[in-house]
């Protein structure tokens, strides 16, 4: 045998060991291709919460999953996979009231579907493949209908692998207009990030997947995943730049549609957040001028245009993770001359979360009485030869303890991280209140459908049973969704008549 690699052997057996040693927990059952063990009993999915147009104006829309050359910038280009040919896909506005009908074609050589992130709607509209509907395939047709009732900033993307899926470009906005909106202008700027100088490392090269979560970066896998960052679908010097006049405001969106976290600084002076995950939010003192947004997560602010010079809102540069994340700010008579390589970010002074501002309009006035409590202990673990995997309560999907709910039940989870990552933890089809942080009760609670639960962290949530089926909740980064972090909020008299896997191949 060859001493270099003995040498080598001998790295990779100690790293493993060490590794094991280090996330100290029990080798996690290998995942099987059993669903969850969901009632069959009650009343079908497909049977309950219909909903119809009446006489709402009704949106129709036309979203077909298709393969398509997707240019980056001057010089990177990616096979996407895309509604309607660009990345994002084709951006959906309604206004609130509106029934949105939404008819999905596939294109694809694959199977996909649509989820509507963070839309309260009928489950069996959720798009989640082998739980609310069966993967739409190859050639096939779906429709969507739902009633579009709570202005906001939402959006749609594939559940189906959504870990490649959502990865490769099949997502876009769904924006819920206001009757009456308070901003003339607004954009939406979705964040995403790529592997296009590299394969995409997957997570059974261990080694350097663990090295990195060793390192105390809660992002570390993720960083190591991907070497570009996108606005729009764009990096670098393809983004487009932001048009406007000093001293004019503007309601922009943020949506983060991948799966690492970003800090983007501002400005000073330029913000003040309006709301996280589509809620309103209350803020009583000036906002910082750098802004985290979790995977997943939206975040509005409005902006004003400070300076008469061109500006820039970007990356935190500290974190030497820009990578091509600078939107230009400019005015309409500069917009061909400035120069983005001088466009450099501010230093951060201090900074928001979608958790630093109370929402307006709260679920539940006062810390409730709960009818059911679900303790949600997110952790690491091995499975031999397949890498890192992602547990809830020591399970991985579909293994993991369900929560079992009756209509009408007061939900509290405690979510707490005793693993080495963050976790964007995700609830379908619910709204919950965060009541609390490390045991410590938020003065201004607020209302959203993601909290980003970091290393050693812990929160309480609360929602409320009303909105009966089958609902996943799961771990944002799709990467640690896909390797078990996710569970269901499982009603009582209602069934799913679907099935994981199977012919569709159904992998939500
Ligand atoms: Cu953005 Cu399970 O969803
Ligand atoms: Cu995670």
């Amino acid at each position: 045998m060859n001493r270099k690699w003995m040498g080598s052997f001998l790295i990779i057996l100690l790293l493993t060991f060490g590794i094991w040693m280090f996330f100290n927990s029990p080798f996690s059952t290998s995942q099987q291709a059993l669903p969850a063990e969901v009632k069959t009993d009650g009343t079908s999915i497909l049977d309950i919460g219909n909903q119809k147009a009446g006489d709402r104006p009704v949106k129709t829309f036309s979203l077909t999953a298709q393969e398509k050359e997707w240019q980056i910038n001057e010089d990177k280009q990616v096979e996407a996979w895309t509604y309607n040919g660009t990345v994002p896909g084709e951006p959906l506005r309604v206004t609130e009231g509106d029934f949105v009908n939404v008819h999905l074609k596939n294109e694809l050589s694959v199977p996909v579907t649509i989820h509507w992130h963070g839309m309260i709607l009928p489950n069996q509209m959720d798009g989640v493949p082998g739980l609310t509907q069966d993967a739409v395939q190859p050639g096939e047709s779906f429709t969507y209908e739902f009633i579009a009732n709570d202005a906001g900033t939402y959006w749609y993307h594939s559940h189906q692998h959504s870990s490649k899926q959502v990865d490769k470009g099949l997502y876009g906005s769904l924006i819920i207009e206001e009757k009456d909106p308070a901003y003339q202008q607004e954009q939406t700027y979705m964040l995403d990030e790529w592997a296009v100088d590299q394969e995409k490392q997957s997570f059974t090269n261990m080694g350097g997947m663990m090295m990195g979560s060793m390192s105390g970066d809660g992002e570390a896998d993720t960083k190591q995943m991907y070497d570009t960052l996108t606005v729009n679908g764009k990096s670098g010097k393809a983004i487009e730049p932001l048009q406007m006049e000093t001293g004019e405001t503007a309601r922009l969106r943020f949506v983060n549609a991948g799966y690492q976290q970003h800090r983007l600084v501002f400005p000073e002076g330029s913000i003040e957040v309006i709301a996280a995950d589509g809620e309103e939010v209350v803020t009583d003192e000036p906002s910082a001028n750098m802004l985290e947004i979790a995977p997943g997560e939206r975040i509005d602010v409005a902006f004003t245009r400070q300076g008469e010079e061109a500006e820039v809102i970007g990356e935190d540069p500290t974190t030497e993770y820009d990578r091509g994340m600078k939107i230009p700010v400019v005015s309409e008579e500069k917009a061909d001359s400035f120069s983005y390589d001088q466009l450099s970010v501010s230093s951060a002074s201090s900074q928001e979360t979608g958790t630093s501002n109370g929402s307006e309009e709260l679920l539940f006035k006062q810390t409730p009485e709960s009818d059911v409590t679900y303790h949600m202990d997110l952790s690491m673990g091995m499975d031999m030869g397949e890498g890192m995997s992602f547990q809830i309560n020591n399970k991985v999907f579909p293994d993991t303890p369900l929560i079992p709910v009756s209509e009408g039940d007061v939900v509290k989870v405690r979510i707490t991280n005793s693993g080495r990552l963050n976790h964007p933890m995700h609830l379908h089809g619910h709204r919950f209140q965060v009541a609390s942080k490390d045991g410590q009760a938020y003065e201004n609670p607020i209302v959203k459908d993601l909290i980003h639960v970091k290393p050693g962290e812990e929160y309480t949530v609360y929602f409320k049973a009303d909105n009966k089926g089958e609902w996943l909740f799961h771990c944002h980064d799709n990467n640690h969704a896909d390797r078990g972090m996710v569970t269901i909020v499982d009603y009582q008299g209602v069934y799913s008549p679907f099935k994981l896997d199977g012919e569709h191949n159904n992998q939500p």
